[in-house]
């Protein structure tokens, strides 16, 4: 029979969060990183990844491609599984803040609803959640086409496409707003660290 998860007792760890956070140098969030397929997602994850390790910051991406063919490599694009693949992603965002890394979450995450539970878990721990929409129109993201799956989705050959036959909720009240059409990288990237540096978090 399956473990029964009552018997399970949470083990305490014998270094606390403020020691961690001391020897690293910057505390725990989670940067979540929402938007269409093409927005600018993993290219703006990974020069801010950069960023923060040139300055001696503990940062780490989750993405499609080391969560969709690992933990979750069980799950594909309907509304259920996208739900099933944010809410994993979540904790796993929770686990890497509670260790005192920046971890930076880069998953299109079309529902308000999985954010918003997201949001929730990061509060629950007492972490920084910080919802980064990555804002950039469908015209542009169907331009740039950078996989080639628009015109897939357009052709009818990829069923549940975000944006084209799937819903995308644009984020009710998002820490900040990158139009990535119309700022270079850089600048998306220095929008973001100052804001942790506000909040003190680095
Ligand atoms: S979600 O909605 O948050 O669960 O999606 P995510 O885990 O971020 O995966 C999105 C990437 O998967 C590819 N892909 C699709 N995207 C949207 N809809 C469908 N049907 C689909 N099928 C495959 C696509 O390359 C996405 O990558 P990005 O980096 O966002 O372009």
């Amino acid at each position: 029979t399956a473990q029964n998860s009552k018997n399970i007792s949470w083990h305490h760890s014998q270094v606390s969060r403020d020691s961690r956070e001391s020897a690293f140098g910057n505390k725990g969030a989670t940067i979540w990183l929402t938007g269409l397929s093409g927005s600018g997602k993993s290219t703006i994850a990974v020069a801010l990844e950069k960023k923060l390790f040139d300055i001696g910051k503990k940062a780490y991406i989750l993405d499609g491609d080391n969560v969709r063919f690992g933990l979750n490599k069980d799950l594909g694009f309907s509304e259920a599984d996208r739900n099933e693949n944010i809410r994993r992603i979540s904790e796993v965002s929770r686990l890497f803040a509670d260790a005192s890394i920046i971890c930076i979450s880069s998953f299109i995450s079309p529902y308000q609803k999985d954010r918003d539970d997201a949001r929730t878990i990061h509060a629950d721990s007492d972490l920084p959640f910080i919802e980064v929409f990555v804002n950039t129109p469908l015209e542009i993201a169907e331009q740039r086409d950078p996989k080639g799956l628009y015109i897939k989705a357009r052709q009818g050959l990829i069923k549940d496409f975000t944006g084209i036959s799937a819903p995308y909720e644009i984020p009710s009240n998002p820490e900040i707003i990158l139009n990535t059409h119309e700022l270079e990288i850089a600048q998306s990237v220095d929008n973001i660290i100052s804001y942790l540096s506000d909040k003190n978090v680095i």
